[in-house]
């Protein structure tokens, strides 16, 4: 697909992936809608990017809001040609996690993803053309300690993207469907709570070993501009598969396929996620 003169609706835009994104798209010369729940953060990059940049506030977590953002993007831009579901938040370990952390995680991961889909998707069929992004992880193609909610529901992004990919084919669309699966990005990531309520704060334990873990791999991470480089050239290939940490994705499957062949259980180094 050609980006420019082209609009995209990104979600989580005001921050990390999605913002850098942005950026990347805006220079292509798309127009971009950033939907985010941070207004301030929001606010900030509308005015970095300019004319070409829409705020528009809300929670992917709730449809209703999804919706009106792709109403106010369509009626604001125009059509919409590429939409990235990408706003995400990460989580602590699965074990005594309460059942509000997985709920919280789940409804904005899995359920922001959905609800774009939802919203995108039918005008984009009608039109027969268009693409969707979606963010899932390299935590959705293998099991790592420290995150299980998270890895539980970026494994459900690869799944529905996936679906989703096998459903476009068997209606003979056009429309396109990518995955985006990084390890560690410099990005907001690992300071997730920064957008829980202080009633959800207060019930959801923080593990704090789990937590510098993370810290400690997102600061080793990759730059998000390279990120946004394999989304704008996957987009522009209509590549499914997009992998900023292709060797370590490739690595983690093999070692996935050894184990169901009966080998040992993989052993997991957060910081190798980190590197390319
Ligand atoms: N940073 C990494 O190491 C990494 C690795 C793999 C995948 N990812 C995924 O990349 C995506 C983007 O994260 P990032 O790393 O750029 O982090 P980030 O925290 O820098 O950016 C995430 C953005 O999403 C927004 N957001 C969070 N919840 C929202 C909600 N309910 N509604 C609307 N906006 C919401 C935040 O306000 C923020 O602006 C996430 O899905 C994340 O899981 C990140």
């Amino acid at each position: 697909m050609e980006l420019a003169g082209r609009n995209a609706l990104i979600t989580g835009g005001a921050s990390g992936i999605g913002l850098a994104s942005a950026r990347r798209l805006v220079e292509a010369g798309m127009r971009v809608a950033l939907m985010d729940r941070d207004e301030a953060a929001l606010a900030a990059a509308v005015a970095e990017l300019g004319d070409s940049a829409l705020a528009i506030p809300g929670d992917v977590a709730s449809e209703a809001d999804v919706t009106a953002a792709w109403t106010r993007a369509r009626a604001d831009l125009g059509p919409l040609h590429l939409a990235f579901a990408n706003a995400g938040v990460g989580s602590g370990p699965a074990l005594f996690a309460p059942r509000v952390a997985w709920d919280w995680v789940l409804s904005i991961n899995v359920g922001g993803v959905v609800n774009v889909m939802n919203a995108v998707l039918p005008e984009m069929l009608e039109r027969d053309e268009g693409h969707l992004v979606m963010t899932a992880s390299l935590a959705g193609l293998g099991g790592v300690p420290g995150m299980g909610p998270y890895v539980a529901s970026k494994f459900a992004v690869v799944g529905l993207a996936e679906s989703v990919a096998h459903e476009l084919v068997a209606r003979g669309s056009r429309v396109g469907v990518s995955v985006l699966c990084p390890g560690f990005v410099r990005t907001q990531i690992a300071e997730s709570d920064r957008a829980m309520g202080p009633a959800l704060r207060a019930a959801v334990p923080v593990d704090e070993a789990s937590l510098a873990a993370a810290r400690a791999a997102v600061a080793a991470g990759i730059d998000p501009a390279e990120v946004a480089s394999a989304v704008a050239d996957a987009v522009v290939t209509g590549r499914f598969w997009i992998l900023p940490h292709e060797r370590v994705a490739l690595r983690t499957t093999e070692q996935r396929l050894a184990w169901m062949r009966g080998g040992p259980m993989p052993g997991i180094d957060l910081a190798r996620a980190a590197r390319r």
